[in-house]
């Protein structure tokens, strides 16, 4: 079975992740949505509050899972079975970190592949931070994030 793991801070989720995660469920036989709990960034959105979203995002994927990761990526992926993990490319901006971390994982763990995956041009302007950032100023984020996602970016930023 082909398991691939989608990791990010997903503060929130965004239409453009949940593109990727579409495509990445129709490559490959499971895939986990792998929410991270120590980074080094400060969210804006609790875990609990990030969970509920993904997993509400997320519920209509029969083989897609929501869980959450602690510590390195690469262990994750180890103690999971998942031979990929997935990443989305929106732009040329995005390059060079990606291409950081994918050599640092393959370091850390040399079997295991980052698999990027492009979204749909019109999501590949989306960001959970200008997403943020508009919400913030009243701006119209229907387009950007599901329905549950925009009530709570209003709640907790207006
Ligand atoms: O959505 P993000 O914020 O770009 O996701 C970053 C994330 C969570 C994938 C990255 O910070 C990560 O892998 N964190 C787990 C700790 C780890 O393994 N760090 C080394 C990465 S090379």
């Amino acid at each position: 079975m082909a398991i691939a793991v989608y990791p990010g801070s997903f503060d929130p989720i965004h239409n453009g992740h949940i593109d990727v995660i579409e495509r990445a469920a129709r490559i490959f036989d499971r895939v986990i949505v792998a929410l991270a709990n120590n980074d080094a960034k400060t969210p804006c959105f609790s875990f609990e509050e990030r969970r509920l979203m993904v997993e509400k995002a997320l519920k209509n994927f029969a083989n897609v899972e929501t869980d959450i990761l602690s510590g390195l990526l690469i262990d994750y992926a180890h103690k999971r079975g998942a031979g990929v993990i997935v990443r989305g490319l929106r732009a040329v901006s995005d390059f060079e970190y990606e291409f950081q971390m994918a050599l640092m994982n393959r370091r850390l763990g040399g079997d295991i592949e980052t698999f990027f995956l492009v979204p749909s041009e019109d999501h590949t302007f989306i960001s959970s931070r200008l997403v943020k950032e508009v919400a913030r100023l009243g701006g119209d984020v229907d387009s950007f994030v599901p329905p549950h996602v925009k009530r709570e970016l209003i709640k907790k930023l207006l």
